[in-house]
């Protein structure tokens, strides 16, 4: 192969940024340099200048050409956690968390925090998911759905709760066009924040970057996990600060059932002082394939679902239930000083590898087949930073209630299922309310049910309103 022509330019940080790829023996990527504009040029060199070389040279060191991960050393236990409650204790812990909770919301302290910098490969959606059009009556997107929750929390707390929203570089312009061109969904603007995510390169085999374009590295959002940096970067967390926030009540784009600043788990984690919590659901069969919060040599982590042997997936406890259980719903309590300290001396997550296909051109600029694993993106996750915390709690809830993700495009986690679990929901709230909906085949209703967050947050609004001759606003879709 030809040695590549080093670039020459006027501007002495940009050149210091092209000699730094050659440096680096990443020279390659201004193979088409000729065929660019310059604003092409300019914008790849400034691509260049904000890659971490330490990072990515430590990350090659490790993960593509050494040997990371000894996990045959760990030892896994189960995490202790906070059932369901059952018991009569069990509930006046529940209630004396909930009156925790809501005196936190309604004195301001809470502010709900938002990821969506992902790129939703799997729904195959080209857009930010959070645009997604997912309920089953009105079609409200995503974003809507979880603005309405915010909307009518700060309602029902009489106190504004800020919401910042972590984009990616990738869908930054889009997610904030979507809130201008809705109104912000009737949020005060100043109460809304975006700032994106860091973007980390992909590498081939070899530990090369690709080209994404002729002009442009391809790089990825630095998963979730990149949250608690860029909460820090982006200023938000001093701005949680000024406004006297103390707890961060963080959740995924994907959720369609997240309790958004649910009292009862802002409660326990804030009475536990604990610095980092987290929701769980058990799993829907031994074998499910999600991660379980537990114990990893003592620290509480999240054990990948492929780290269990089939003996330890199956093993009961004496009352039945499984013993690894506790899938991780990636709902968590973050307090502002955790992250806080999380982000001194730079954030410490581990990267983790997964090799896939990568958006890419060939040497000669013709686009890698979608169905070809070209090269290996790094990703952090935010579940790693539970092990840093001094206090956690875990929380177990039912997955019916708080859980249903939008993941694939068809089948399990798809929009079908998360429109169908709102339904499912939906009627169980409104047969409390005293409404007897005829029954589907499956026991569920066969109608298209909506309640607005706005009419309704949970069962018990529900109820009050209906106790109060409430005349009610929903949709049946017949
Ligand atoms: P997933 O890992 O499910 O990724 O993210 P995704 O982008 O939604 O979907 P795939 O994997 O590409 O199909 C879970 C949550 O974490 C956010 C996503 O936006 C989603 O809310 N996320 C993920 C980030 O904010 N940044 C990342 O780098 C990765």
């Amino acid at each position: 192969m030809m040695a590549q022509k080093k670039p020459k330019v006027a501007d002495a940080r940009r050149q210091a940024a092209i000699d730094r790829m050659f440096d680096e023996g990443q020279g390659h990527v201004f193979r088409f340099w000729d065929e660019l504009s310059e604003d092409a040029r300019n914008a790849l060199v400034e691509q260049c200048a904000t890659i971490d070389f330490d990072l990515m040279n430590r990350l090659v060191a490790e993960h593509v050409k050494g040997a990371a991960g000894k996990k045959a050393d760990r030892v896994i236990e189960p995490a202790p956690m906070v059932p369901v409650p059952a018991s009569d204790e069990e509930k006046r812990r529940e209630a004396e968390a909930h009156t925790a909770g809501v005196k936190l919301l309604k004195e301001g302290g809470v502010a709900a925090f938002l990821v969506a910098g992902g790129q939703a490969t799997r729904l195959g959606y080209d857009k930010p998911k959070g645009t997604y059009p997912i309920t089953p009556v009105k079609n409200k997107t995503l974003f809507q759905l979880h603005a309405e929750k915010i909307i009518a929390a700060s309602r029902r707390y009489g106190k504004r709760i800020p919401w910042y929203i972590m984009t990616s570089i990738a869908n930054h312009g889009d997610t904030t066009g979507f809130f201008e061109e809705h109104d912000y969904f009737g949020l005060p603007r100043g109460d809304v924040h975006f700032f994106p995510q860091d973007m980390i390169p992909a590498v081939d085999k070899d530990g090369k970057f690709l080209l994404e374009e002729k002009g442009r590295i391809s790089m990825n959002p630095n998963g979730h996990g990149g949250s608690l940096l860029a909460l820090k970067k982006s200023g938000a967390l001093a701005d949680m600060k000024k406004r006297g926030i103390e707890e961060i009540f963080y959740f995924q784009v994907d959720n369609v059932l997240v309790k958004i600043c649910d009292p009862v788990f802002i409660g326990y984690h804030h009475l536990e002082g604990a610095e980092m919590s987290t929701k769980v659901v058990s799993k829907a069969h031994a074998e499910e394939k999600v991660g379980i919060v537990g114990l990893i040599n003592g620290r509480l982590g999240v054990v990948e679902y492929s780290d269990l042997t089939k003996e330890q997936m199956h093993e009961r406890n004496p009352d039945g239930s499984l013993k690894y259980d506790g899938g991780n719903i990636a709902v968590h309590m973050l307090r502002v000083d955790f992250v806080e300290r999380m982000n001194k001396g730079g954030l410490q997550l581990p990267y983790h590898k997964a090799v896939k296909h990568v958006n890419a051109i060939d040497e000669k600029g013709a686009p890698v087949p979608k169905d070809v694993k070209n090269g290996i993106k790094f990703e952090t996750f935010v579940f790693d930073a539970l092990g840093e915390a001094e206090k956690s709690v875990t929380m177990q809830v039912r997955r019916e209630e708080d859980f249903s993700p939008v993941k694939n495009a068809e089948g399990e986690d798809s929009p079908e299922t998360a429109r169908r679990h709102l339904v499912e929901q939906w009627t169980r709230w409104m047969r409390a309310a005293g409404l007897d909906l005829p029954r589907g085949g499956k026991g569920t209703s066969p109608w298209r049910i909506e309640i607005s967050p706005l009419t309704a947050l949970d069962e018990e609004e529900l109820i009050a309103r209906a106790k109060t001759g409430f005349s009610f606003s929903w949709e049946l879709y017949i």
